[in-house]
């Protein structure tokens, strides 16, 4: 009986190591992002997550529990690329643009680095209505579409740190602009037409573009939702010719230049 009383206070003792240790990484965590953008080092460092695995793997070769433990580390990477998002962030991103400017791109490379929560309007949208894009303009009309589009960013509200890929038409309505501002920042994407053409070119479900994928239709289109994207943006970053990577950092360190600027204002009230 007493040696199951000491091996349970051991086990209390060692949880309280992990615990506390684990508070100490965190705070290490947020440091070091921190670190990071005042020296100006990509904030984006996926190859130091597969370093850190390698090297553990070997540490752990003849352990007949190495995979529940590495199990448990992938958690703690986990979480750490989440602090690191709400270091960076600290609310929504509401991707917008154009078709095809690469916003689910962006999306996805962001919940790898930083497994942020990704809200792709298109695909909860048709998810939602058990049909495609295209059906539900043939069957329920366009309107219909932009009205579960405004109510899809109403139920964002009130949550933080996620990116929400907004369809194309999404900053066409005040409505939807005023919303995306109560809970984050804007980012417009942007790309030349001939680039967006290329990039739409094989896919079939964008009912504005089907039958019509041509650089002149695509200019003029854009022309026209150009004022509405220029005046709902926070910050704007062209996509053209551009690696994923390299965009999501602009996207990190205008964000930062907006903080900065806004904490400045705060500071000078
Ligand atoms: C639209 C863009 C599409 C989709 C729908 C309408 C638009 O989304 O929401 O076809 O009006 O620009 P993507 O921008 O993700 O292609």
């Amino acid at each position: 009986m007493d040696k199951l009383e000491k091996l349970r206070n051991d086990l209390d003792l060692c949880d309280e190591i992990l615990i506390n240790t684990l508070r100490m990484r965190s705070q290490m965590i947020q440091e070091f992002i921190s670190c990071k953008q005042e020296l100006g080092i990509a904030a984006v460092q996926s190859e130091e997550e597969e370093r850190k695995k390698r090297n553990f793997n070997k540490k752990l070769a003849d352990y007949e529990y190495r995979d529940a433990i590495m199990g448990v580390y992938d958690s703690i990477l986990y979480y750490s690329k989440r602090i690191q998002s709400h270091e960076l962030f600290g609310f929504n991103i509401f991707l917008i643009g154009f078709m095809g400017v690469g916003k689910s791109t962006v999306a996805k490379a962001l919940k790898q680095v930083f497994a942020m929560d990704v809200i792709e309007m298109d695909q909860i949208i048709a998810e939602q209505n058990s049909m495609s894009i295209s059906e539900i303009f043939d069957l329920r009309g366009e309107q219909y579409f932009r009205d579960e589009e405004t109510n899809l960013l109403k139920s964002c509200r009130g949550k933080h740190d996620q990116i929400i890929s907004c369809g194309g038409g999404v900053a066409m309505r005040q409505v939807n602009v005023d919303e995306m501002r109560k809970s984050g920042k804007i980012v417009l994407l942007t790309a030349d037409p001939a680039t967006i053409l290329d990039r739409v070119q094989d896919s079939h479900d964008r009912p504005l573009l089907e039958n019509n994928k041509t650089v002149e239709h695509i200019t003029d289109l854009m022309e026209k939702r150009n004022p509405a994207y220029m005046a709902a943006a926070d910050i704007i970053v062209n996509t053209d010719g551009k690696d994923v990577y390299r965009i999501c950092e602009e996207i990190i360190s205008k964000v930062k230049a907006c903080k900065d600027a806004e904490s400045a204002g705060q500071a000078q009230e």
